[in-house]
């Protein structure tokens, strides 16, 4: 122990209580053993620090704060050194805000084009996902304030994510899923990790012992803190000895006494509760500092020029026709969209900032020394079509040189709590771009949304510059890069596929019921396009410049690559060069290509620069199955270079030593991976991937309603109070949607379990009373009832002597 001082001047009930949080955003305080509160905030890309009454869903108000570009627009920039740059800021407002511990960076893999946060992630590739959310990670903890990397683990979709189980074999989801964090944690070194609300292989991620002590401690030697997601902790007894530390938000006594009966029954040692205190004492005193004493005040002014800059490097230009843009100074322009006067800039749920200021493009383009001759609507934001606006934008159009059209994903297509259903853009929208378009076809778009799209339309403009949701300062960066103040250097993280019935896992996305199925395997995103030779609308890695580069001269070795870059275009700009890697398929199924290496490069005209990249220990490994471990195997690898994941005008053969792994597969059986085609798993390879049975996915339902059963399953409970507020619940999220916004608070319900309203309620309900209203839930209205009553009496009358025992 590193404490042993503090723990044998804490008494048990208090040290029990130090691992479940005293509120919505603490924990305990325990000031006479030297034990301070720790403060915890999100969000990923700016402080939701709330000083009056918590919520973790973003509904109540919070201190303002820069909001950064969110992680999808970041992950654009390809660049760890702007990572940590935003890191620091970010970190410099946490500590002035008083927070030990920013809950971020969001770095689940997006495994879906549909993933409703994935606005909140970085990318659909592991390696590039780990060292961006490393480098910010750094720079968030240079300020002395703690960094969480969330959500642990294979936490991809959104709809029943509070319960449902995901089924990934385990190389998957060592090479996908995990092998992110795995670079974050031992690359960053975060003091928190977020363990994830989902189970992962019938196990809770919170309650995995081979998720957060064999994997996150022991192989990657993680010393700091695990924290629940908000409401994530199912039976706290299970979730300490797995490894994690502490339940958010507090059950004000319900979850302390679960802990002291098991102690008292031997299900749990004291040694255990000592350790899990030890740990969680480590990281609040080494944030403690920071929070107590650094300025209060951050230079609001420098970090919105930050973000801005942030945003112009990493947003990504898709298309630019005959090199329409950038446009030159006083081009008369008119500017169209409801996006162009309010923006959507971040995405909402718990990561919703307040932010210090906004900028909106109108504004911006004004200041950007165009001639803008004026703005029209063009179309409703909550998707009503419009003659009228259409018309006006129209005319509008027909008396500019060129026009800005803003165009975007709608608040309430993407969510925490909701998934995407498809990949397109409002049918408002692309009618309002066909009008324009005919009046004026010198049409740029600037998209705003946190992630792919189908674009049928992209014939109907000359330029496409997504700006994806870039933060408080992205209308400036936008208009930086129309106008050519800053040349464009973002590339995708992800790839947008022609349509979505093109994703490997469209029939898998999302898991309905009880489970999610990871049937595609390793094949997400380019990882399957490139191996079944699939068009896309645009690969992985891709973006363009207003200048042009070439790529030359490759040498490769085992310990990486170098090559020449040129640009060779009339402007300075910066290339994204990537190294991928194509192994041995001979024995072990691979995809076709994985991304090992990359490099921001910025070059003037005419200049060449040799440029290194190395190869270092994730670049030849795979986790063998069957030996469970991570190996090189022996062979002929290839390794190629260029801009993106569908263009690389450089390769060279390697050959690498290793291991022989023999016959791992049986390749009759796995034919659709070792083929890539992995759009229609059949059971019998799915399961011979798992090497298990296949769980059920689907719900029973003749069986009563447990504390694990999310309200969803009210739709089928037995007590009719119940379906009705089942219906309600959908009401209530179907009418917002009617207005254009999502309902994080119906959607968050809904996602819930029975046993949220103990963990969510701060104290209100404990386990008796979430029984209770089962009992009503399942038919047994007059007994549930009376329980209910009777256990909301009690909670309070022991909630009060709780509180005389701590001392509080
Ligand atoms: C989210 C987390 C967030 C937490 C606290 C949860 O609903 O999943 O990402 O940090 O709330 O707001």
């Amino acid at each position: 122990m590193k404490h042993p001082d503090i723990l044998k001047q804490l008494t048990l009930e208090q040290k029990v209580a130090l691992l479940s949080g005293k509120d919505v955003w603490s924990t305990y305080a325990f000031p006479q053993a030297g034990v301070p509160s720790m403060v915890m905030s999100d969000g990923p890309h700016g402080l939701r620090r709330q000083l009056g009454r918590g919520d973790h869903l973003g509904q109540r108000p919070s201190q303002p704060a820069t909001c950064f570009p969110t992680a999808a627009c970041l992950a654009g920039s390809w660049d760890p050194a702007l990572l940590e740059e935003v890191g620091r800021a970010l970190g410099r407002e946490a500590a002035a805000q008083g927070v030990h511990m920013l809950l971020g960076p969001g770095m689940n893999l997006k495994r879906s084009p549909l993933g409703g946060r994935n606005f909140e992630y970085f990318s659909e590739d592991p390696y590039l996902s780990g060292k961006l959310s490393a480098a910010l990670v750094r720079g968030v903890q240079s300020q002395g304030a703690a960094a969480c990397v969330k959500h642990f683990a294979a936490n991809s979709q959104e709809l029943l994510r509070m319960t449902s189980d995901s089924v990934v074999d385990e190389r998957t989801f060592r090479e996908l899923y995990l092998t992110g964090f795995e670079i974050a944690v031992k690359e960053g070194r975060p003091l928190g990790v977020m363990s994830s609300y989902n189970r992962v292989n019938g196990a809770y991620a919170n309650e995995n012992p081979h998720l957060l002590t064999e994997i996150l401690r022991e192989e990657w030697g993680f010393t700091g803190m695990v924290v629940t997601d908000w409401g994530a902790c199912n039976r706290q007894v299970d979730g300490l000895k797995a490894g994690s530390n502490l339940e958010m938000p507090g059950t004000q006594g319900d979850s302390d006494r679960e802990v002291l009966t098991a102690l008292d029954r031997g299900e749990i040692s004291l040694d255990v509760i000592d350790r899990r205190v030890d740990e969680l004492l480590d990281v609040a005193l080494a944030t403690n500092k920071a929070a107590r004493t650094a300025p209060k005040h951050f230079d609001e002014g420098a970090h919105h020029a930050l973000a801005r800059r942030a945003a112009a490097e990493s947003a990504v230009l898709l298309k630019n026709e005959g090199g329409f843009l950038p446009l030159a100074p006083g081009t008369r322009v008119a500017v169209l969209g409801d996006l162009a006067l309010e923006p959507r800039y971040q995405g909402a749920g718990s990561s919703l900032v307040r932010p210090t200021r906004l900028d909106r493009p109108l504004d911006c383009l004004k200041e950007s020394g165009l001639d803008v001759i004026g703005h029209a609507k063009a179309y409703r934001r909550n998707g009503q079509p419009s003659e009228r606006l259409e018309r006006e934008a129209a005319e509008l159009a027909r008396r500019a040189e060129a026009v800005l059209l803003f165009l975007g994903i709608p608040e309430c297509f993407e969510s925490e709590g909701l998934d995407r259903d498809h990949l397109a853009l409002p049918d408002n929208q692309v009618r309002a771009l066909e009008a324009v378009a005919q009046a004026n076809p010198n049409v740029a778009v600037v998209l705003a949304g946190g992630g792919a799209l189908e674009l049928p339309w992209l014939g109907r403009c000359k330029a496409l510059l997504h700006g994806y949701l870039g933060g408080q300062a992205g209308a400036g960066a936008a208009a930086d890069l129309l106008t050519g103040k800053v040349d464009p250097s973002g590339r995708l993280a992800e790839t947008f596929p022609l349509v979505l019935a093109d994703a490997p896992n469209a029939r898998y996305f999302p898991g309905r019921e009880r489970t999610a199925e990871y049937r595609e395997g390793l094949f997400v995103g380019y990882r399957y396009y490139q191996t079944v030779g699939k068009p896309v609308a645009f690969p992985f890695g891709f973006g363009l410049s207003y200048t042009t580069f070439a790529y030359s001269d490759l040498s490769v070795r085992r310990d990486g690559v170098s090559f020449t870059l040129t640009n060779t275009g009339a402007r300075p700009g910066a290339e994204v060069a990537q190294v991928y890697l194509t192994g041995p398929r001979d024995g072990v199924f691979r995809p076709a290509l994985e991304l090992k290496g990359f490099q921001k490069v910025t070059l003037q005209p005419g200049e060449s620069r040799r440029v290194a990249i190395p190869l270092d220990e994730y670049a030849f490994r795979w986790f063998n199955p069957k030996t469970n471990q991570w190996e090189v195997e022996g062979g002929a690898y290839r390794i190629s270079v260029g801009p993106n994941a569908g263009d690389l005008p450089l390769s060279a053969a390697l050959e690498v030593e290793g291991t022989d792994p023999g016959a791992v597969y049986d390749k009759k059986t796995l034919a659709c991976y070792f083929s890539g085609q992995v759009e229609d798993v059949p059971d019998g390879a799915f399961q011979a991937l798992l090497d298990r049975p296949i769980p059920e996915a689907k719900w029973d339902r003749s069986a009563p309603l447990t504390l694990e059963d999310s309200f969803y399953q009210l739709s089928y409970a037995r007590g009719r109070a119940a379906r009705l507020a089942n219906w309600v619940l959908g009401r209530m999220a179907r009418r917002k949607a009617r207005l254009g916004e999502p309902d994080p608070v119906s959607l968050f319900i809904r996602n819930m379990p029975f046993r949220g309203l103990v963990k969510l309620s701060n104290g209100l309900a404990d386990t008796k009373f979430a029984l209770a209203a089962l009992d009503m839930a399942n038919g047994h209205g007059f007994r549930g009832f009376f329980r209910a009553l009777s256990a909301f009496v009690s909670a309070r009358l022991e909630h009060r002597r709780r509180r005389k025992r701590l001392g509080l």
